[in-house]
């Protein structure tokens, strides 16, 4: 992996949670009434502090940070507009785990791909990567014991 390929991912990941921003803070408002509306006003702050520390991260390495419009409809087979307009809360933190899954996986596969390459010298990537892989995680895990307890009937949140 060269300089070149690692701009092309961090900008992928930059897109990637840009359009997580837009479809946590359209679905806070969509979900309202529920504790789910609030936890997903929330995880878009977490998503826009990801979003402005890729955004850091490309500028500091001489590159430009590019949005590249909708990236989530091939991880969901969904348009974004179309997960965005779900009714259904269950589904819609079905589909956002998926999404929230990718992002993990793709940030473990470029930190693998970073300490082999030798491509990030001073480890400030991989610092980087693997923290917001970690928020990632928990996000999973949320959504999923959300969807859990809706299924269970269990009280949710405040
Ligand atoms: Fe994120
Ligand atoms: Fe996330």
């Amino acid at each position: 992996m060269d300089r070149e390929d690692l701009l092309r991912r961090l900008n992928w990941f930059y897109s990637l949670e840009i359009n997580q921003v837009e479809l946590y803070k359209v679905q806070s408002n969509q979900f309202k009434d529920h504790y789910a509306g609030k936890v997903f006003e929330r995880v878009a702050e977490i998503e826009q502090g990801h979003v402005e520390n890729i955004e850091k991260r490309i500028l500091a390495m001489g590159g430009t940070p590019t949005a590249l419009g909708e990236v989530i409809s091939p991880i969901i087979g969904m348009s974004l507009g179309s997960l965005m307009s779900l009714t259904g809360l269950e589904r819609a933190l079905q589909l956002n785990a998926e999404i929230e899954r990718k992002a993990m996986s793709d940030y473990k596969k470029l930190v693998e791909d970073l300490v082999s390459s030798g491509e990030d010298p001073d480890g400030e990537t991989c610092i980087l990567l693997k923290s917001n892989f970690i928020d990632e995680h928990l996000h999973t895990a949320f959504f999923d014991m959300l969807r859990g307890n809706l299924m269970e009937d269990k009280i949710e949140g405040i």
